[in-house]
């Protein structure tokens, strides 16, 4: 297993979502301010192909949009309010696109790993066109993204599309079959949850060559345990709250 491009100690989770809205632009703003040089966000499809940022299948938690994100088009989706819901100073914070993201990206001087977060039945298209977009966009001043999905069937999309990319595989409850998903979609990490990873799962993770990157910590003494574990990054709402190793 080749050793992965690392990513930095602290990865502000969906830009900083412990100080802004998430997956927007005010976000990874915020991130920088805090001294972070890495963001994780997610990326979905419009109705009408463009990927944009955005963590539900549905609107209404982050926006005042209603119904599915997937069922709208990028023209209608730019219109919406995806700050106010957060607080007001955020108000008419639009839903960012993928390529408004890299802008701000690039002249911040960010990294960034991008989780493909495919709608219903939407896993290879995402994974497919969210590469080419890298591809084609991806600010030259920048090291390539890491990408990262549940979805395996997005991650081979993505792969098969853009092979150049770092692939990580996400888990949730750690799966017994973990190394053979990793490494059907290529992935030099694995970014596992605090909530259900065990240290000896870490520990395999780390004794098979891949990268270990952990989500989402938010308190600083377990972001010592987990770095003490040999987690490589800690994806946190609150940046400040973690002290890097
Ligand atoms: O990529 C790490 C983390 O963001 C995965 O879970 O639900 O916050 O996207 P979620
Ligand atoms: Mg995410």
């Amino acid at each position: 297993m080749a050793a992965d491009n690392r990513l930095p100690a602290v990865i502000g989770h969906r830009g900083a979502a412990g100080h802004a809205p998430e997956n927007t632009l005010a976000g990874l703003r915020k991130a920088h301010d805090l001294g972070v040089t890495c963001v994780e966000f997610d990326d979905m499809l419009s109705a009408d192909g463009v990927p944009v940022l955005f963590h539900d299948e549905t609107l209404e938690r982050t926006s005042d949009g209603t119904g599915r994100l997937s069922s709208q088009r990028w023209e209608d989706l730019q219109k919406l309010d995806a700050g106010s819901w957060f607080g007001p100073v955020f108000a008419g914070e639009p839903i960012p696109s993928l390529h408004q993201a890299m802008a701000v990206l690039g002249a911040l001087g960010m990294k960034a790993n991008v989780e493909l977060k495919p709608s219903r039945g939407q896993d290879a298209m995402t994974g497919v066109i969210t590469a080419k977009t890298l591809q084609e966009s991806w600010p030259a001043v920048l090291p390539a993204p890491v990408i990262s999905s549940f979805s395996g069937k997005s991650l081979v999309a993505a792969a098969d599309q853009a092979p150049e990319f770092p692939r990580a595989l996400l888990v949730w409850e750690f799966p017994d079959d973990w190394r053979a998903r990793a490494d059907a979609v290529g992935a030099t990490a694995v970014h596992a949850s605090r909530k259900h990873l065990t240290r000896d799962q870490a520990r395999a993770i780390l004794d098979a060559g891949y990268a270990l990157r952990i989500y989402t910590v938010n308190d600083g003494t377990e972001g010592a345990r987990f770095y003490d574990w040999g987690a490589e990054s800690l994806f946190t709402d609150y940046p400040e709250r973690i002290v890097p190793r």
